[in-house]
């Protein structure tokens, strides 16, 4: 049998409700804040998430489904979304003034799968272009915690912190090489590669022995300089201005490279080891890297798998039922059946027809099953007539009426 890839899965039955009902509450909130959205291809150029993410992250080095093409082109499935934004961003000149966009779509990391991490997964991000000012950092942050509120998540944490300018992190750079480099034998063996490549990312480490060793390494925010510090302080001014609560987490770094001043992550204790539902930061640097003016920006992306687990296990989404189920049996109330749908269909009523032409006991059956007010019920008589037995389920009452007479009845 041929089946799903490692890390991949199908997404139906109850749990695609969870699905539509997130991305209608997504949309709703950030058409409401006026971000529009884009789309860009799933296969970029393998060149642009190498410069853009960082030739020394994890992401790029072990997690990249790449491949040549055959023209020979080494192209890559997309593993997040920010770089394929900036690029549209850049290609389209969609310079001037400031970018709000949103993304929702299938991201690709080849990573052991375990709960909340896949292979295959999806991301629900926004990308703020054109603004330096902290209230750009505020309104992005707000804005996830308010999807996340709006969906009725509990027990959320924001943690919060600056990861300076590129002379505040060179600095933090040295300090790092220099606390580390004596302790270079009992790092884990990322780390000690990390150490000469990147070592921020050496606080990242899952390994007990290296997060020990972390526990006194120097702290970033020590390493800012003055404007850098203020407009962190600023950022967390106008945090608590809009009601976010947050915690400081000096040891955050994220696994992209290209953040600059603030960086944030969500997270849920009751997620397990995968707890971040949503990371994002500033990126001030990164569409001159790949090519574009000096532009400033932030944004976010929310892993939606991870989501999906936090509201299956906090809330009940009931499956949407028909308003009525049509069964009909024998071949001249079965094309009076289709008819009877249409006309149902053009007034907006949701209906189901049984197309089975199974015994008129099983097809009330599933009627029941489908939790749909009433069964219409046609077979020759109706026909004759033009009428249609309806059988409201929950009291289980029979009448006859027409059509109209039904539509009167629920648009009344
Ligand atoms: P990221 O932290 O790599 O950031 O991913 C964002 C979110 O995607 C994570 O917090 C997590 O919820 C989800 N995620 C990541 N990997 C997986 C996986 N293998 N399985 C399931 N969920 C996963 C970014 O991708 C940046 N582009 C965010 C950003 C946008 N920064 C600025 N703008």
């Amino acid at each position: 049998m041929i089946q799903t890839l490692r890390g991949t899965k199908d997404i139906y039955g109850a749990e695609i409700y969870y699905w539509q009902h997130l991305e209608q509450v997504a949309r709703q909130l950030l058409q409401q804040r006026s971000y529009r959205e884009i789309r860009t291809p799933i296969l970029e150029m393998t060149e642009l998430f190498a410069r853009g993410i960082g030739e020394t992250t994890d992401i790029v080095n072990k997690e990249m489904y790449t491949f040549l093409t055959k023209g020979e082109e080494s192209v890559t499935l997309r593993p997040e979304g920010t770089a394929g934004v900036v690029r549209a961003y850049i290609q389209h000149k969609l310079y001037g003034g400031v970018q709000r966009l949103w993304y929702m779509g299938a991201m690709f990391r080849y990573e052991r799968p375990q709960k909340g991490r896949q292979r295959q997964f999806h991301q629900l991000g926004v990308e703020l272009l054109g603004s330096s000012d902290p209230r750009a950092d505020a309104e992005v942050i707000a804005l996830a915690y308010t999807i996340l509120q709006t969906l009725g998540l509990k027990d959320l944490v924001v943690s919060l912190n600056s990861v300076g300018d590129s002379t505040d992190r060179d600095q933090y750079r040295q300090a790092l090489v220099d606390y580390f480099t004596p302790y270079r034998a009992d790092l884990d063996p990322d780390s000690q590669q990390r150490l000469d490549r990147n070592p921020l990312r050496i606080l990242d480490s899952k390994d007990p022995k290296t997060q020990a060793i972390c526990q006194s390494a120097p702290n970033i925010l020590d390493y800012l300089a003055q404007p850098s510090r203020q407009r962190f302080e600023r950022v967390q001014c106008l945090l608590e201005d809009l009601g976010v609560q947050y915690k400081l987490d000096p040891r955050l770094v994220r696994g992209l490279d290209y953040y600059t001043h603030t960086a944030f992550e969500i997270q849920s204790q009751d997620l397990g080891a995968q707890s971040a539902v949503c990371g994002g930061g500033r990126y001030d640097r990164l569409v001159a890297e790949l090519g574009g003016p000096d532009t400033p920006a932030v944004g976010w992306a929310m892993g939606l798998e991870r989501l999906i687990l936090l509201l299956e296990s906090q809330q009940t989404i009931t499956p949407p039922a028909p308003d009525f189920y049509i069964v009909s049996r024998g071949e001249k109330a079965e094309g009076y059946a289709l008819l009877v749908w249409q006309r149902l269909c053009q007034a907006q009523v949701r209906v189901e027809l049984d197309l089975t032409g199974a015994k008129f006991d099983k097809q009330l059956k599933r009627a029941d099953q489908s939790g749909a007010k009433a069964a219409i019920i046609l077979g020759d008589s109706e026909v004759e007539n033009g009428t249609l037995q309806v059988k409201w389920l929950g009291e289980g009452r029979q009448e006859t009426m027409t059509v109209e007479q039904l539509l009167n009845l629920t648009l009344s």
